[in-house]
C-alpha cells in the first residue's frame, strides 16, 4: 500500500516524481520520499508525513537529476519517521518498495554478518544491502537485481536506481501492481497508471514474477527466470487531472454529494429506466440458473457491501451465498463448487487479501466476477467478468460513494440472477428495477438532513464509545456506519444485528454509550422496536433513523431521531448509508480530525 515510482527522463525528475507522488498519496501518507542520480552521485530527500512536507524540503534543498525513484509510505516494518522512510540507500544503490518482505529477519541477519550497517527498522532495507553485497561481489547490475529478486520471499513492487547506470532503473513485481509507461525520450514506472496519466497514457503492465530494466528510449520485460516476455501495452484511461473538492472542504463530503449521480450512472447502465428491466444477465459467461451456491469476498466496507448483496441474492434470487472477509477466506480451505460462481468486490481492485481470494477460486475452476470500481486494476485483469460501479475516483480514505455504487451493481445482479433463476417474474422484476431507479431521487431527500445530522455529530463528538444496531439489511449497514465513524473520527463503534444485543453488548449499555437504531418501518420494525426499549429500559441514550412511518409508530423515547422518506425495501440500505456517512462526517470535522486522510489508513491495501 506504498506508492512506488520511478522516471528515466530526459529533464529534472524531481518535480515529475513528486506530481505522480501527489497522485499515489492515497495509497499511505506516513512518509515519502525521492532519490535522485546526478553526476555519478546519488542523493535523496526524505520527509516524515504527509507529501506537503517533502515538497517544503525538495524547495529548500533541490535535487537534481535526469533518473529517480519516489515513494509515498504506508507503514508496515518500522515506525513513520525520516530513518524508515524510502528509498533506501546501501552502498551504489536506492531502492524504493511496496509490499513485505517475509523473510526479510533472516536476510538482515545474512547481511549483517556481511558487515552491513542498517539504518532503518524496515524489511526494505535488506533489499538494498542485498543487491549491493551482489555488486560487491562483482555481479553487474542487471545480474545483482535478477539475484535479489530470486532470493526474497513475500510481496513487492520495486525500483531499483544504480549509482553507476544514469540510464536505468530495474523494476520488479511480485503481488503488487507496477505498470511500465511509455514515453517519448522518456519511460517509467508507477504502482499505477493514475500516477503515470500526467507523462504517458500508454501502459504495460507488469505480472506477477516480472522484472524490467527501464532505460530512456527502451524497455525490456523478462519472467523470473530471466526469459524475456512481451506484455502488451494498453492505453489507459486515466485522467492526469488531479481530481479537486470543488466546493466542498473534503473529499469525503464531495464524494458524499456526488452519491445521487454516481448511483443514477451505475444503475443506468446494468438496468433500462425505460423497459424497468436488467440487463446486467444478458453477457455472462456462465448461467445463473445452473449455479447452486456463490460465494462472495471482499475487505472492510466492500465486504459489507457484500454482506448486504448476500441477503438480496438468497431472497430475490433463492441462491445461497457464503461470504467472507478475504483475508480469512484465503486460508480457510473451504471446498470449492466446481463451475461455482465467486464474486469479488473491491473499490481499488488491488486489495492484497482479496485478490489472493479470487486467484485461489480459480485456481478452484470457479466463474470468477468482481465490482469494481478501478477498470485497469489487478482484479479487474484477472475477472472472467467485471461489474464496474461508475463511482468515478473516490480519494476520501473513507469509501462512501465506491459503497452505495457497489450496492446499485449488487442490487441488479441479484435481481438478474433471480429472473435466471425464475424465482422472480416479469412483474416482480419491473417492480424491483422500477424501485431501484428511485434511488437518486431519495439519496438527495437523505442529503438534505445534513443539518440535523451535523447537530447530532456536536453529541457524539463527546463520546468514547458507540453502538449501532439494525436488522435484515440494516445490520451489515450498522456494520458499515461503525467502521465510517471509528476510522475518521477514532471513536470506538461497533455495529450488531439489533437482536443480538441482549446476549452480550447490553452489558455495555448506559448513559455515556449512546445506540444509534438504523430502522425502516419494514417488516421487522416492530422487533426492533422492542430492542429499543431494552436499550432505553437500561437509561441507553437512542439516535433513531427511521422513516416517517417507523416514527409515527415509535413507542420509544429517542434523544434524536433522523426522519426519512418512506421507501421501498430494496432501498434501505443504499439510502439510509447517506445519514450514516453524513453523521460519522461531522463527528470527525467537529472533533478536528483529519478526515480524507485518517491517521494509520491508506486507499489501497496491498499487504495481507
Ligand atoms: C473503509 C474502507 C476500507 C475498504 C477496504 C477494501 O472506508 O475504505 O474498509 O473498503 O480496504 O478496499 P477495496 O474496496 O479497495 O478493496
Amino acid at each position: 500500500m506504498c506508492g512506488i515510482v520511478g522516471i528515466v527522463g530526459k529533464q529534472s525528475v524531481a518535480p515529475l516524481l513528486v506530481d505522480a507522488l501527489k497522485r499515489l498519496e492515497y495509497r499511505g501518507y506516513d512518509s515519502a520520499g525521492v532519490a535522485t542520480l546526478e553526476n555519478g552521485v546519488l542523493n535523496r530527500r526524505r520527509a516524515q508525513g504527509k507529501l506537503v512536507n517533502l515538497e517544503k524540503k525538495l524547495i529548500a534543498e533541490p535535487l537534481n537529476g535526469f533518473v529517480g525513484i519516489g515513494h509515498t509510505r504506508w507503514a508496515t516494518h518500522g515506525v513513520p519517521n525520516v530513518e524508515n522512510a524510502h528509498p533506501h540507500f546501501s552502498d551504489n544503490v536506492a531502492i524504493v518498495h511496496n509490499g513485505i518482505i517475509e523473510n526479510f529477519r533472516a536476510l538482515r541477519e545474512e547481511l549483517e554478518k556481511k558487515g552491513y550497517v542498517f539504518t532503518s527498522q524496515t524489511d526494505t532495507e535488506v533489499v538494498a544491502h542485498l543487491v549491493a553485497s551482489y555488486l560487491k561481489e562483482g555481479l553487474e547490475p542487471i545480474k545483482a537485481a535478477q539475484k535479489t529478486f530470486q532470493r526474497l520471499e513475500g510481496a513487492y513492487a520495486l525500483a531499483i536506481l544504480f549509482k553507476d547506470a544514469d540510464d536505468m532503473i530495474i523494476g520488479a513485481r511480485n503481488g503488487p501492481p507496477l505498470a511500465i509507461g511509455h514515453g517519448e525520450g522518456e519511460n517509467y514506472l508507477g504502482s499505477d497508471a493514475i500516477a503515470l496519466a500526467p507523462f504517458t497514457n500508454k501502459i504495460t503492465y507488469l505480472e506477477d514474477g516480472d522484472w524490467c530494466i527501464i532505460k530512456k528510449d527502451n524497455v525490456e520485460i523478462f519472467d523470473f527466470d530471466g526469459n524475456p516476455q512481451e506484455r502488451i501495452a494498453q492505453t489507459s484511461a486515466s485522467s492526469s487531472f488531479l481530481v479537486d473538492k470543488g466546493n466542498h472542504r473534503h473529499f469525503m463530503l464531495k464524494e458524499i454529494y456526488e452519491q445521487p449521480e454516481v448511483m443514477s450512472h451505475t444503475l443506468s447502465h446494468y438496468l433500462d429506466f425505460g423497459t424497468c428491466e436488467s440487463h446486467i444477465g444478458n453477457d455472462l459467461p456462465f448461467d445463473f440458473a445452473k449455479i447452486d451456491r456463490m460465494a462472495i469476498s471482499a475487505c472492510g466496507t466492500a465486504y459489507y457491501a457484500g454482506l448486504i448483496a448476500k441477503y438480496w441474492f438468497e431472497k430475490y434470487a433463492r441462491l445461497p451465498v457464503d461470504i467472507d472477509v478475504a483475508s480469512e477466506f484465503r486460508y480457510r480451505e473451504m471446498p470449492l463448487p466446481k463451475n461455482g460462481f465467486a464474486l469479488f468486490i473491491s473499490q481499488s481492485g488491488e486489495t492484497a487479501d482479496t485478490l489472493a481470494s479470487l486467484r485461489y477460486c480459480k485456481e478452484g475452476g470457479m466463474h470468477i466476477g468482481a465490482v469494481v470500481n478501478v477498470v485497469e486494476s489487478t482484479i479487474a485483469r484477472e475477472s472472467d467478468v467485471i461489474f464496474r460501479t461508475l463511482a468515478g475516483p473516490e480519494i476520501g480514505v473513507a469509501s462512501t460513494k465506491a459503497f452505495t455504487c457497489q450496492l446499485s451493481v449488487l442490487a441488479s445482479l441479484a435481481i438478474a440472477a433471480g429472473k435466471a433463476r425464475g424465482v422472480l417474474s416479469d412483474e416482480d422484476e419491473k417492480r424491483l428495477v422500477r424501485e431501484l431507479t428511485e434511488a437518486p431521487r431519495y439519496a438527495n431527500a437523505a442529503l438534505k438532513l445534513e443539518k440535523d445530522l451535523e447537530k447530532i455529530a456536536h453529541d457524539v463528538a463527546k463520546v468514547r464509545h458507540i453502538l449501532y444496531l439494525g436488522r435484515d439489511t440494516n445490520f451489515p449497514l450498522a456494520m458499515e456506519g461503525a467502521l465510517k465513524l471509528k476510522e475518521i473520527s477514532y471513536i470506538h463503534a461497533e455495529g450488531y444485528p439489533a437482536g443480538e444485543l441482549k446476549h452480550g453488548p447490553i452489558a455495555l449499555i448506559d448513559e455515556d454509550m449512546p445506540v444509534v437504531v438504523i430502522a425502516p418501518h419494514d417488516s421487522i420494525f416492530e422487533k426492533t422496536v422492542s430492542n429499543m426499549q431494552e436499550v432505553a429500559a437500561r437509561g441507553g441514550r437512542i439516535i433513531l433513523i427511521t422513516d416517517e412511518k417507523g416514527a409515527s409508530l415509535n413507542s420509544v423515547d429517542t434523544e434524536h431521531m433522523i426522519v426519512m422518506p418512506n421507501m421501498p425495501d430494496i432501498l434501505t440500505p443504499l439510502i439510509y448509508a447517506l445519514p450514516i456517512q453524513l453523521l460519522a462526517y461531522h463527528t470527525a470535522v467537529i472533533m478536528g480530525t483529519d478526515v480524507d486522510q485518517p491517521r494509520n489508513l491508506a486507499k489501497s491495501v496491498t499487504v495481507e
